[in-house]
This record gives structure tokens, C-alpha cells and sequence, in this order.
């Protein structure tokens, strides 16, 4: 047994990825540098240095950018703003990320999963969902590159492939891409807000994964005409976002502390990925099967026949944690029960390569 609990269940960076000390630099400096707008009430959008550079970045105006307190609470005004404009079921990937999916659970909305394989959401399952049925979908929930869960991301051809059936059934989208940018190898493929324009894709992102997720900077790049509503619903909801953590984020870009940042993260999870993926191989063998992302937190585990829940409770006790596959599914569809999210974020490659070890002897 390991002498501290091995988590594969957090999707959080591991310490050693935060950088702290030049965090705490960025943070004098903007009290100092711009205390009288960083401490005072503010407009609800987020602060305007950090909205301009962003919009920058994708080519849109600044007015279509409104940062949140995180992707999640963006998630939470969005599906507000979308069911209230548009009632109705809300499409999502079969697995998807837990938390939207509670959200949606508790406001009772209708959730229907469309499959997924190695290359991201089926279109096909998509188009015939939409043509199955009369009633109009309210939103498409995806995450196209380095899924939360399953680490999969959607081929470029599969973009342009949804691009169209969203543009033939006026679908809205919601595109959340917190990983993005932590990719490892290969080439990054167009985003379909890229693909799309932004008239019916909805991007969100946010800071937790480049710069510290204790930031809670995230951001919305919304069409035009939705930006005003969304605005509302922050004001309304906490006045105006805390602007202290958007300028330290603002400053540490400023400083060009990004790009360097990221790489060193990049370079770090890379290891840890590899370590994962390769103690796998060696553990588990034919004995299951498993993603192989190029980038972000996740591998996602296939155990055949075996019980996922079952395994998590004896893993625990023996030191080791992951959360089961079933946690990513719509709770009706019964789905995930063999299925595992492993996370290679939190722990290091030796203790990635032990935590295997461990839960293979325990299968
Ligand atoms: C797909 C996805 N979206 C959104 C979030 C929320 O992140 P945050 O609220 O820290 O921006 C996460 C966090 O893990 C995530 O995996």
C-alpha cells in the first residue's frame, strides 16, 4: 500500500504545475499597478485587458467575450440562457463530463447521449437523432479535443461533418475546450467555432489548465447576439466577477509568461501521460483497452466484463483512486459500469507507474 493514496480520480494539475512564485509576482504587481479598477465593482463581462486579448487570439470583438468565474459557472449560465430561449433536450457525448451532466439532471432537462468512438462523437448518431425526432433540440454539449472523460478527441473530418449537420438543423453548440492548448504531439485541428463562425457555436475555455485552476478565470466567446444576455446573467448573479485573479492572469500574459508556461506544463503531463500509458501496456495488457490522447488529463479504461464501482472501492482501500465510468453517463442509460477515468494529471510517473501496478493486481 502507498504510504499517501494515489489519485487518479482528481482532474486537477499536480502542485508542481502551478506556478506560484511568479503568480504571486503578477499579483503584487496589478494591486499596485491598477488597484483603483481591480478592487472596485467593474462590469459584469470581466476585465477588459484580459477580454482583449482573448478576443484577439480568435479574431472576434471584444463585446462577443464574457469571462466567468471558471467553465463551469459559464456552463451554468449558458444552459440557463439556451433552455430559456429554446426549451428543449439537450444532446450530449456518451461519456461526458460529470458535472454539466448533474447540472442538467437537477434542472430535470431532458439528456440524450450520442455515441462516441476513438474519434470523438459519431455525426451519423447525431444527424439521425435530429431527423428521429420533431421536437427541437435545445443544445449540442461537447468537448471535442482531449475529451473529459476519455481523453478522445474529434477528427478533422468529423468536425466539418457536425459543422454541417448543426448548420442543416439550426443547432446551437456548445464547444468546451479547457485542454486545448495542453496538447503534446500532432497538430492541432480547427476548432468549430473556427469552422463554424460563431454563429451557432458557442466557445468556452478557461485558464485553469494553461495557468492554475485556483484563478478561476474562464471565458465565453459568444455569437453576437447572445453576448448582452449572458452579461445579464452575470451581473445578476455576483455584480461584477472578482477582477484580481483575471489581472493576474492578464499580467502573467503580459509578462509572456504564457507560452513558456504552458510548455513547461505540456512537457510535464507528456511524461506522466507516457508513464501512464506505458505501465498499462505492461500491466494490463489484452486484459483491457484504453485511450491514447495526445494531450490533456484523461486516459479512459475499458475493463470488459469487470465492475468499475466494485474495483474503486477496493482500490481505495488499498490506496488507490479513479472514478468509475458509470459517473459519465446520463444515470438512466446504465452505461460505463466496466469503464474507469484515469487522470495522469495529480501524480508523478512513478507513482502513476505504481498506481497501475496496483489496480491491475486488484482486477
Ligand atoms: C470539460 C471541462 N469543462 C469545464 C471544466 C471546468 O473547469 P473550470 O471551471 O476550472 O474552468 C472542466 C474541469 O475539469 C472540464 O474538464
Amino acid at each position: 500500500m502507498p504510504a499517501t493514496p494515489i489519485s487518479f480520480a482528481r482532474g486537477a494539475p499536480a502542485p508542481e504545475l502551478i506556478p506560484v512564485e511568479e503568480l504571486a509576482e503578477c499579483a503584487h504587481e496589478v494591486a499596485r499597478r491598477d488597484g483603483a479598477r481591480v478592487f472596485a465593482y467593474g462590469p459584469g463581462s470581466g476585465y477588459a485587458p484580459l477580454r482583449e486579448w482573448i478576443a484577439d487570439r480568435h479574431d472576434v470583438p471584444v463585446e462577443r467575450v464574457v469571462l466567468t468565474v471558471g467553465g463551469l459557472q459559464g456552463f451554468v449560465f449558458y444552459a440557463a440562457e439556451q433552455l430559456a430561449r429554446r426549451p428543449g433536450r439537450v444532446l450530449v457525448e456518451a461519456p461526458s463530463y460529470d458535472r454539466p451532466l448533474k447540472v442538467l439532471a437537477r434542472e430535470g432537462v431532458e439528456i440524450v447521449a450520442l455515441p462516441m468512438d476513438d474519434e470523438g462523437l459519431d455525426p451519423d448518431a447525431l444527424a439521425t437523432e435530429l431527423r428521429g425526432r420533431p421536437d427541437s433540440a435545445s443544445f449540442l454539449y461537447t468537448i471535442p479535443t482531449f475529451q473529459n472523460p476519455s481523453g478522445r478527441s474529434l477528427s478533422a473530418e468529423r468536425r466539418a461533418r457536425l459543422v454541417e449537420i448543426v448548420r442543416e438543423h439550426h443547432l446551437p453548440v456548445l464547444e468546451d475546450d479547457p485542454y486545448g492548448l495542453v496538447r503534446f504531439e500532432g497538430a492541432a485541428p480547427p476548432s468549430l467555432l473556427a469552422l463554424e463562425g460563431g454563429e451557432l457555436v458557442t466557445y468556452t475555455s478557461s485558464f485553469s489548465k494553461t495557468v492554475a485552476p485556483g484563478v478561476r478565470t474562464g471565458y465565453f466567446v459568444l455569437p453576437q447576439s447572445d453576448a448582452p444576455g449572458f452579461e445579464e446573467r452575470a451581473v445578476s448573479t455576483y455584480i461584477s466577477p472578482p477582477f484580481l485573479p483575471e489581472a493576474i492572469v492578464w499580467e502573467f500574459i503580459r509578462r509572456g509568461r504564457f507560452e513558456p508556461n504552458l510548455e513547461r506544463v505540456q512537457g510535464e503531463l507528456r511524461a506522466r501521460r507516457d508513464a501512464m500509458l506505458h505501465a498499462l501496456e505492461v500491466h494490463f495488457g489484452e486484459h483491457a483497452s484504453w485511450s491514447t490522447p495526445e494531450g490533456g488529463y484523461f486516459v479512459w479504461l475499458d475493463l470488459a466484463a469487470a465492475d468499475t464501482s466494485d474495483l474503486a472501492t477496493r482500490a481505495e482501500e488499498a490506496g488507490v483512486a479513479f472514478v468509475p465510468g458509470a459517473a459519465f453517463f446520463p444515470r438512466s442509460s446504465g452505461l460505463g459500469g466496466s469503464s474507469a477515468r484515469l487522470a495522469f494529471s495529480y501524480e508523478t510517473p512513478a507513482r502513476i507507474v505504481e498506481g497501475i501496478e496496483l489496480l491491475a493486481s486488484l482486477r
